[in-house]
């Protein structure tokens, strides 16, 4: 796929040579070095530095040294919380990106420090980017809200306790706003503070990203039900057997897949909208809320 391939070729490995940089120069546990790469170098579809960099195009704006260290730190803190995520104690997962889970490589014990290791020195790395002072703590503050107590982590809490509930359809919305949609809400808005747009502009950009969100994690919860573990690269069907509650369990497959579709093209009109001001081009963009419809990956 022509422009959006090239797009992800060209930025994405340098991204990711940002963070292995990082975590080269700032580690001085081989064994948690080694555990912090094993997940980083396992790869994953980069979607988050994907919907960053996509953002700030959109604008005609160029990629910056700064734009590449605040996506490596979205991507580092995501890492983590897979790392977490898969642990005995919350999904208790073998497989992730086709490889086996963190800890069943390193052990428990530094699996817990490599996800620790990866949001802190996320941070480190976004404080010390090559930004401009104000720009940069803007981002700390929208970041840290983001994976944080109100947004991904209480996620995570909340999806952890929803085992075996039967939640409303608007508990289950936040749950997955919150799990999955605030990084995603992260990416979108820092490309549009890293390319210098207004709160108008930012706003709009907040509606996309709120859609794309919850998408996501429709999407994921689909996915568990309908691909294959050598797709996705990870076991499926893992949702029904630790009863979690998800789309489909709540609505069904055609009602979560109708759920997506919504989600997707109300994305798609957020895009028109933001068309509207002569300065956005929504083609990159556009072309990522089409991966998002649904056909195995
Ligand atoms: C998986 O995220 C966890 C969710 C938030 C649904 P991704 O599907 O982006 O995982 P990778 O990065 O591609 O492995
Ligand atoms: C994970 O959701 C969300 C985060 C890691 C924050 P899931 O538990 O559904 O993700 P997968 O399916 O294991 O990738
Ligand atoms: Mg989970
Ligand atoms: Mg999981
Ligand atoms: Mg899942």
């Amino acid at each position: 796929m022509d422009n959006m391939q090239q797009f992800q070729e060209k930025y994405l490995s340098e991204i990711e040579a940002v963070i292995v940089r990082f975590l080269e120069e700032h580690t001085s546990d081989q064994t948690l070095k080694d555990s912090m790469l094993y997940s980083i170098h396992a790869g994953g579809k980069r979607i988050r530095p994907l919907l960053l960099t996509a953002t700030v195009a959109s604008f005609h704006k160029s990629m910056t040294l700064g734009v590449y260290q605040t996506a490596a730190a979205l991507e580092m803190i995501h890492t983590y919380s897979l790392i977490h995520d898969d642990l005995p104690a919350m999904d208790d997962d073998a497989l992730r990106r086709g490889k086996p889970t963190n800890h069943k490589v390193y052990g428990e014990a530094l699996a817990i420090l490599a996800g620790d290791g990866l949001l802190t020195a996320a941070f480190q790395l976004l404080s010390l980017a090559d930004l401009e002072p104000d720009k940069k703590i803007l981002l700390l503050q929208q970041l840290s809200h983001t994976a944080g107590t109100a947004g991904m982590v209480a996620g995570q809490a909340a999806d952890i306790q929803g085992e075996n509930q039967q939640l409303t359809l608007d508990e289950l919305i936040s749950i997955h706003e919150r799990k999955t949609g605030e990084l995603i809400r992260f990416a979108v808005i820092a490309g549009g503070i890293l390319a210098d747009q207004t709160e108008e502009i930012i706003q709009l950009l907040d509606q996309f990203a709120r859609h794309m969100g919850l998408a996501f994690q429709i999407r994921d919860d689909l996915l568990d039900v309908t691909s294959t573990t050598e797709v996705l690269g990870k076991i499926v069907h893992r949702d029904d057997a630790l009863a979690k509650s998800t789309y489909p369990a709540l609505l069904g497959l055609d009602g979560a897949s109708g759920a997506l579709k919504d989600e997707l093209n109300q994305a798609y009109a957020v895009l028109d909208e933001l068309s509207s001001y002569g300065h956005f081009d929504q083609s990159l963009l556009a072309s990522v809320v089409k991966q998002f419809e649904i056909r195995g990956k």
